[in-house]
Formats: structure tokens, sequence, C-alpha cells
């Protein structure tokens, strides 16, 4: 048992560090352009090292887009399209940047016809202005004004090389083949790449509704009822301080998750969900200390402590779901995942009141057998769950 709990804490320790890190890694929205423009939203694009960075204006219809590729070099365009009318080559509305042999920039637009055809230039079916290009460090950037066909579009980039100094045809295999996916400028929702301010916030929910929501829960009931059969002493122990330690482990990185989104959306505080946030987190690393500092099972103190460690374990489950489901409204994910968590809560509850009634039954019974066999030096020398009835002095 204490293998297992420790196994998992130790699981969970290595894995959530590249979690998070690989969500903050290739972000986009920590990008700062060179000449201070700023975009609203941004997308983490899943394949050729590529980026959308936007601001939609919804009274004008137009988008400020910059499409940032890095890894680039002189030898090769790049290019950001919409397909209004499908989802392959044939239709795209292209803008396409490469370096010419001079040094400069060369940025056009390109309908593009079929597959075969070199991204010739021509106007595209809706208006682009300020369109330009520019290429440091290898990064190119496309930017430019468009103004989009509404509501979910299909959007493609590309990279190819450049043959006698224009643009030639682009690989269709690995990667090259899979650079398409849908967007929506206006609500700024990505598929394919994953907005990824939209995909940290999803982060954070789930490690917070897993830990906070139903480890720390599930931990809590196997120490209370657990403990009450003897040949379970000491594995619920290890099994309850490996949920809570997990529990804590896992919350901890979600609430960082937490503070990260909340010094981001400047503007925008949820008051109660933070402050119930920081007060769980709180009162979860006094728990960790509390055991370090637990007293010995027959200690004058340990009563009290005891006192202490289950009412402040009882309020981090009860503001945990509360703060899980204010998370669920202001996230406002899919009514799925919110059904998901209800019914884990379900479960648990259930659980608790069917051992609850079970365990008092194993409890009395087993006072009664006590009382009939008439054996005092044992009422006080019981074995096997901390030395005291945890019935009696349990619900404090
Ligand atoms: C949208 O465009 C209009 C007209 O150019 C402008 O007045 C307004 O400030 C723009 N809104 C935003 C949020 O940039
Ligand atoms: C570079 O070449 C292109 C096309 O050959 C030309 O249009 C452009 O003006 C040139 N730029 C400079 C800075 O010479
Ligand atoms: C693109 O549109 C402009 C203005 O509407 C027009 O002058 C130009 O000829 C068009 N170009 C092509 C290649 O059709």
């Amino acid at each position: 048992m204490r293998i297992n709990s420790s196994g998992f804490a130790l699981l969970c320790l290595c894995v959530l560090p590249s979690l998070i890190s690989s969500c903050y890694a290739q972000s986009c929205s920590n990008y700062a352009f060179s000449n201070n423009q700023a975009f609203t939203s941004c997308a983490d694009l899943p394949y050729l090292n590529s980026y959308l960075h936007w601001t939609y204006n919804t009274s004008t219809g137009l988008a400020r887009i910059a499409f940032r590729h890095t890894s680039a070099d002189s030898s090769k365009w790049v290019a950001w399209g919409i397909n209004p009318t499908g989802t392959g080559m044939p239709g795209v509305q292209a803008l396409v940047a490469y370096q010419q042999s001079n040094g400069s920039m060369r940025a056009y637009t390109s309908p593009v016809g079929g597959y075969g055809t070199m991204l010739q230039e021509g106007n595209l079916s809706f208006s682009v202005l300020d369109l330009s290009a520019t290429f440091n460090n290898n990064e190119m950037i496309i930017f430019a004004t468009v103004a989009p066909p509404s509501g979910n579009i299909n959007q493609v980039w590309q990279e190819g090389p450049l043959v006698g100094g224009s643009p030639s045809a682009h690989v269709t295999t690995g990667p090259n083949a899979q650079s398409k996916g849908t967007l929506n400028l206006a609500s700024g929702t990505v598929s394919g790449g994953g907005n990824s301010k939209l995909r940290r916030r999803n982060i954070h929910g789930i490690l917070n509704a897993v830990s906070w929501g139903i480890l720390m829960p599930l931990g809590i009931t196997i120490a209370r009822y657990m403990r009450v059969f003897k040949s379970a002493d000491p594995a619920w122990f290890y099994l309850h301080i490996g949920c809570q330690l997990s529990g804590y482990v896992v919350g901890v990185a979600g609430w960082g998750t937490g503070l990260k989104l909340g010094s981001e959306s400047a503007g925008i505080t949820y008051s109660a969900h933070r402050s119930i946030g920081i007060t769980l987190f709180c009162l979860a690393t006094l728990q960790v200390f509390a055991l370090l500092l637990r007293p010995k099972k027959d200690h004058k103190y340990r009563f009290y402590w005891n006192v202490y460690h289950h009412s402040v374990g009882y309020a981090v489950i009860v503001l945990a779901i509360i703060n899980v489901f204010k998370g669920f409204n202001i996230l406002n994910p899919e009514k799925k995942w919110k059904h998901a968590y209800v019914g884990a809560i379900i479960v648990l509850a259930c659980n608790a009141i069917v051992w609850e009634i079970y365990t008092w039954y194993i409890v009395l019974k087993r006072k009664k057998a006590e009382r009939t066999e008439k054996m005092p030096h044992d009422i006080n020398g019981r074995n096997g769950y901390n030395g005291y009835d945890t019935r009696m002095h349990h619900d404090v």
C-alpha cells in the first residue's frame, strides 16, 4: 500500500510539470511583436511551427491578423489562407510571402485554382488591406487586415520551397498535409490547433476538479470508513495520505494555472472563485504541515489535533466542491463535463451514505459484543485503529 500510494504521488510529480510546461512553452500569448502591435487573440497552430494572432472588430467585420512561421528560411515561401468553399486546397484564398533575391519581402494575395497551380497573384473573394511581411530571426510574419466570411471558416497554412526565385510546390505528406483546421475569428475558437488560452483554462479546470473535487473527498471517505475495519490498518492510512498528497500536488499545480490565468485576464476578476481558491490553498497547506506535527496516538493533545484536522478537512471539501461549481459557471464548458462531475460527486456521496450506515452497524455490534463479554481490560486497549473508537470521537 505504501508503495502504491507514494508511487502514485511520484507519478503525479513527474507527469504534471511536463504537462504544465508544455502548456506554456509554445504559447502564442507570451509573444511580443517588435513593432508594438498587439492582438487580442491567438492560436498555436498544431503543425509547421505556426501561430495566428488576430483582433476582430465586430462592428466592421474586419480582422487584423498576423500569421507567424518560425524556423523559416530565405529559400522558402510561407502562406496562410481561408477556404470559403471547402476544406481542401482548391478554392483557398491565400496570403503568400517570401524573401526576394534582393532581400526585400514580397507579400501578395493568391486564389488557389486547384492542385498544381503555383500561387499566382490575384484578387481574393474577400477584401485584403495593408498586406505586408517581415523576416527576422528565422521568423516570417504576414500582416494583413481581412474581411473574412463570418462564423466558422476553414483555415490552411503552408510552407514550401522557392525555385528560381518563385514559389514551387510544397510537400504533400506529413505535417504539410495536416496543416488545416477551422477558425472562428469572432468567438476566438480554433479547432485542430486549439486556442492556447482556452486550452489552459480547460487544463486548469480538469486539474482542479480531479484534485480538489474528487481525490480529496475520496481520501476523506477512505480515512473515515476504512479505518473502522481492523484488517485495513494501516492500509487506510497510506491510502488516505496517498490520495490527499497527490490531490495536493495536482491541486497546487491547478491552483498555479488559476493564478496565471487570473493575472492574464486584467479587468476581469472572478473574486469569489479566486478568494475561495486562495483559502483552499492555505487550508490544504496547513493540513500538510499538520501531518508533520501530529501528536502520537495516545498523546493527550491528540484529541484536539483530531478535532482540528477533521474540521479543516471537511471545510476543504465543502469549499472545494463549491469552487468547482463556480469554476464551471466561469469556464462554461460543454454540459457533459458538468454532468460527469455531478455524477462523480453523487457516486462519492452514495458510497459515503452506505458506508456510514454499515460502519455504524459494525461499531455498535462490536460494542455490544464487548459489553456482553465483559472484558474491561479491552475497552481502551483496542488495537487496530488509532487506539480509540473511531465512531465515538469521530464526528467533531
Ligand atoms: C472597430 O472599427 C470602428 C470603425 O473603424 C472603430 O470606430 C472601433 O473603435 C473599432 N473597434 C475596436 C474594438 O477596435
Ligand atoms: C527587389 O526586387 C523586386 C522584384 O524584383 C522589386 O520589385 C523591388 O523593388 C526590389 N527591392 C529593392 C529594395 O530593390
Ligand atoms: C484586382 O482588383 C482590382 C480592383 O478591383 C483590379 O483593378 C485588378 O485588375 C484585379 N486584379 C486581377 C488580377 O483581377
